[in-house]
């Protein structure tokens, strides 16, 4: 069958990248399909009209009906399918069409959350703000002017604002600038490298854009038209971003960092995007869109938590893995401007990606400015808006310039711009090369912070900084000769099962995974680069939680931080938070993590699982394969028996962490086992969303064939009814029995768990042992017992576990005094009204 897919989307390719969609006429549905099927055949059966491939996403479709409200015309075919089944009017094992549908999810244009431009900041709420650039302005001409007017000249840039443009030469604050002048004057100015603005448009009429602009890469999505033209009267955040990528260098406001860069826009955020839409987006043109660069994300507010849909994350998957001729397609994110609410990037499901490098803000005096969120995830910092200035870009309009523009949002493109140049300087670079250099040549900031020296990299990594500055000239020069890492590897601990409860106060409850060298081996796992760990944690009051992660040498990742206007009551659920603080790290050792509930109230909570995962280079990189797309369910196993199992087992090199021969020490509920461990790469049936587990399918021999039993067993020469009853009595007996058995064995192994538990206890961390609430502990190591860790596997063993607290060093010291503990009024999460 596989030929005849191939040959009907040929003619697809050839028509049109992307159909137009109508919402309001129109239901759409994305749906996942078996290969072995043709998307016609589906829409045929279920009487659906086909609308095409949904983007560069292999073998997802979308199909359209006309609108029906609230109705779900696959999901009500696939819950029919199984009630039909059930009633045996069709066989188990008869195949049928809809066995083919591997994902099914109707489009919706209200999505959970909208996406917030990261430019508007929220109100000041403690440090002065003031438009004071004037009184910064030297009255004579210095040198350091003189110095920015010879550039100009020598580059023959004559654009009128070149010289307010600080961020590419600083002539006030000299040093302050990406240090990028060194870089054009060899000529390299992005030249074949092509960055998309996924934003609210790009005014491609704008003669400071015009030359440089993608025509090919760009889509409207909001409109469905062509051309992403700026349409509603704040449709200007794209362009500005635009402007300070791409800017063409020709006496017309200013220039780009990698002015000869050809640059896209994809309009998405001018009304609400479908989750496949969204998806078609991140891919778009991606063998000719090489970067794409996102200032926007989910509300700042403090309050949200929230992540792409399962269409966008495998949109981003796809892109790293075939975008730019496999290569990889790079996401730049803008962290976020929510520091001031407390918000923090590891929450926002985009900035934690892997897939994405996510940039802070410095402003131009190289201070960090109260809107820049910190987090574990945020690998580098540069430019934006603060001390009395902004970023100066290209604007909507006809020879239109912008003084102000800011946030995070500005930070983000300036990035995006240097890998234009990086780009230009070596087109093999593949998507994790980028992020390398980036942490190896970011410049420390001069500033204090919870600096804290990553061995492996000879890099000191903080929370607000990452491992610091971008540098174009540092970049661009390793980009020249840099050899690519070998491809990608992972490494992910099974379900590590802690089932308790949060001390209150200044302790912590730990628990750790001990990852060996043989696990990284068979893995074909060389050295760590980014870190995630996947959580449930229960908790009436989400933002009184806190989560550090301890790698084998110490380091420690602030992953999850309290924040104060954070009323959920929802804890955290399968939340993957994201480090990128241990990067270079070899991963032998114990990995901990420290949950802390650091109010005393009566909002309390639970701490119920956590996985590992590191990601990093591989050993032998032609044994390594491709991650498989990710499920919408990959971590909801942890129930059972097999997670580790299932989940793992879909990839060749990835070891599970389980000793061999150790029984499954955490199971403590009855589990469902599934029949078959998926051992192909194909994501299995079960991420169909349905409401039925996938484990109620009993096995079709049960019920069909002539054949009602294998030869060996009697027949007592009676009929089939008769047999049936003689075997079905007696299996149900032995059912029974089993039952039994079962329960008995259960309750013993619960309270040996139990028993054993009492015997190693969860010992609370004390306080002052975890973290000194001033932060100084006097850089003094200290090796101390911090009562024993729960593990996992530790069970039955009697080995203590000496906890290297290594020195703390200040953290949170800058924001504490803001009323971190303040009282707020509770307010509903009004993300649509939220503008920044
Ligand atoms: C900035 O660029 C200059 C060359 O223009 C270079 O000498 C200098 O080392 C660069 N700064 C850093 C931190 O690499
Ligand atoms: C741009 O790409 C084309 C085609 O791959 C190549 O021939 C040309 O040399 C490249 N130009 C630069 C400046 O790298």
């Amino acid at each position: 069958m596989k030929w005849a897919n191939a040959l009907w989307l040929l003619p697809a390719v050839l028509r049109s990248a992307y159909a137009a969609r109508d919402y309001d006429a129109h239901d759409y549905y994305a749906v996942h399909l078996s290969p072995d099927i043709l998307p016609e055949n589906l829409a045929s059966h279920l009487g659906l009209d086909y609308d095409g491939p949904l983007g560069n996403l292999a073998d997802h479709h979308v199909f359209r009906t006309s609108r029906s409200h609230g109705h779900d015309h696959i999901q009500t075919a696939l819950k029919d399918l199984k009630r039909r089944r059930r009633k045996r009017d069709v066989g188990w094992d008869e195949p049928h069409v809809l066995d083919n549908v591997l994902l099914s999810q109707k489009q919706e244009l209200h999505k959970r959350f909208p996406l917030v431009k990261r430019s508007a900041l929220p109100p000041l709420e403690r440090e002065e703000y003031h438009w004071r650039r004037q009184n910064d302005r030297p009255k004579v001409i210095d040198s350091s002017v003189q110095k920015g007017l010879d550039m100009a000249a020598e580059l023959e840039i004559n654009d009128p604002i070149f010289q307010e443009q600080w961020h590419l030469y600083n002539h006030v604050q000299t040093g302050h600038d990406i240090n990028v002048t060194g870089v054009w004057s060899q000529g390299i100015t992005g030249k074949n490298a092509t960055i998309s603005i996924v934003d609210d448009g790009l005014d491609m009429d704008s003669d400071d854009l015009k030359e440089n602009y993608f025509a090919k890469g760009s889509y409207d999505f909001n409109d469905a038209v062509e051309d992403p033209k700026p349409r509603l009267s704040d449709d200007k955040h794209g362009t500005r971003c635009a402007g300070e990528v791409s800017a063409v260098r020709n006496g017309v406001c200013g220039v780009g960092v990698a002015y000869d860069s050809k640059v896209a826009g994809e309009r998405i955020l001018s009304k609400v995007i479908s989750d496949a839409d969204e998806a078609v987006a991140m891919n778009y043109a991606f063998q000719d869109n090489h970067i794409y660069s996102c200032s926007w994300g989910p509300s700042d507010n403090g309050e949200a938590m929230e992540r792409p849909g399962i269409l966008i994350r495998r949109a981003m998957v796809n892109g790293v893995q075939k975008g730019r001729d496999g290569l990889g397609s790079i996401y730049v994110f803008a962290i976020g401007n929510g520091a001031a609410n407390d918000d923090d990037c590891n929450f926002d499901g985009y900035t934690n990606s892997i897939y994405s490098v996510s940039v802070g803000g410095i402003d131009r005096k190289g201070l960090h400015p109260y809107y820049s969120e910190k987090c574990s995830a945020q690998l580098v910092v540069t430019y934006s808006s603060g001390s009395g200035d902004a970023i100066h870009t290209t604007d909507v309009g006809k020879d239109a310039c912008y003084t102000n523009h800011g946030g995070t949002s500005a930070a983000g493109p300036l990035v995006a711009g240097i890998y234009a140049l990086m780009l230009e300087a070596n087109p093999k670079l593949n998507w994790r090369d980028f992020q390398y250099i980036t942490a190896l040549t970011a410049v420390k900031v001069d500033q204090p912070s919870d600096w804290e020296l990553n061995k492996a990299l000879g890099k000191e990594f903080s929370h607000q900084y990452g491992y610091g500055k971008a540098d174009a000239y540092a970049m661009v020069e390793m980009a020249k000769t840099w050899k690519n890492v070998k491809p990608q590897a992972w490494l992910w601990s099974p379900w590590q099962h802690v089932r308790h409860e949060i001390p209150q106060g200044d302790k912590g409850l730990a628990s750790k995974f001990t990852v060996t060298k043989e696990m990284l081996k068979k893995a074909n796992f060389e050295r760590v680069e980014h870190v995630t760990v996947i959580m449930n944690v229960e908790h009436m009051r989400r933002g009184d939680l806190s989560v550090e992660l301890r790698s084998p040498s110490g380091m420690v990742s602030h992953i999850a931080t309290h924040r104060r206007k954070d009323n959920a009551h929802s804890g955290y659920v399968d939340w993957e938070f994201m480090s990128v603080a241990h990067w270079g790290e070899d991963g032998v050792g114990d990995w901990t993590v420290v949950v802390k509930d650091t109010k005393v109230d009566s909002n309390s909570g639970t701490f119920t699982d956590w996985r590992l995962k590191l990601w990093g280079e591989s050993i032998d990189g032609d044994k390594q394969e491709l991650l498989p797309l990710p499920n919408e369910y990959d971590d909801d196993d942890h129930d059972r028996e097999d997670a580790n199992v299932g989940t793992t087992s879909v990839a060749v090199p990835t070891v599970t962490g389980q000793p061999e021969g150790n029984p499954t020490d955490h199971i403590d509920r009855p589990v469902n086992i599934k029949t078959s461990t998926t051992a192909t790469p194909e994501p299995s049936p079960t991420d169909v969303p349905s409401e039925e587990d996938s484990a109620a399918s009993p096995s079709p021999s049960a019920s069909s064939g002539p054949n009602f039993l294998p030869h060996p067993f009697p027949t007592f020469g009676a009929s089939k009814h008769t047999q049936i009853w003689i075997y079905g009595s007696a299996v149900l007996i032995v059912a029974f029995l089993a039952g039994i058995g079962g329960w008995w064995y259960y309750m013993r192994r619960k309270r040996q768990r139990w028993m054993s538990r009492d015997e190693y206890g969860f010992e609370m961390v004390e306080h002052d042992d975890i973290e000194d609430e001033d932060g100084k502990v006097g850089g003094s190591r200290r090796n101390k017992r911090a009562g024993e860790l729960y593990d996992a596997f530790a069970e039955g063993s009697d080995e203590e576990t000496p906890f290297d607290l290594g020195s703390e060093s200040e953290r949170d010291s800058d924001d504490e005094d803001a009323g971190g503990h303040r009282k707020e009024a509770y307010r509903d999460v009004d993300q649509g009204g939220e503008s920044r």
